[in-house]
């Protein structure tokens, strides 16, 4: 059975490529997602990209990524620095889970240097752009390979 992955984005990422170009880059959301569906396929890996800016929708998400998913690759945006509500469903969750961030949030205002959403992760991306994402979907699928 193939596995599959939750790309899960939070709040303003839909701006992707709009947004603040100089620290989040020019590819859209929909090139994201596109490069990891792409990846995916070469991996072995069936990837449900999804992106809110609700709170309560991420956490539905995270909900049914337990009924189906091996793995979560999560930008929560800045639900990162505030969302318990988003840690304790992830907790809730079994399989493997990775934080993205495309910028290094260590780098810039301290409110970003702490994440509710690490307590949880599995492993964490921070300042690779947007090729965090394809990163993080190589190791996942590097964990679920036999
Ligand atoms: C972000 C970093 C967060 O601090 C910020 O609120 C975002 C994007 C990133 O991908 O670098 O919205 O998660």
């Amino acid at each position: 059975m193939t596995a599959i992955a939750y790309i899960i984005n939070g709040p303003n990422l839909n701006l992707l490529g709009q947004r603040e170009p100089q620290i989040y880059g020019h590819e859209t959301i929909e090139d994201v997602a596109a490069s990891c569906e792409t990846l995916g396929a070469t991996l072995g890996i069936k990837i449900k990209a999804m992106q809110s800016n609700h709170e309560g929708q991420i956490i539905d998400w995270i909900h049914e990524a337990r009924l189906e998913a091996a793995g979560i690759i999560i930008n929560p945006g800045a639900f990162t620095h505030t969302s318990i509500a988003i840690l304790d469903a992830l907790n809730a969750f079994d399989g493997t889970v990775f934080e993205v961030h495309i910028s290094q949030v260590h780098k810039r205002e301290a409110f970003r240097h702490h994440s509710y959403v690490s307590l949880r992760a599995d492993g964490v991306i921070a300042g690779f752009g947007t090729e965090g994402y394809e990163l993080a979907l190589r190791r996942l699928a590097s964990i679920l390979a036999p």
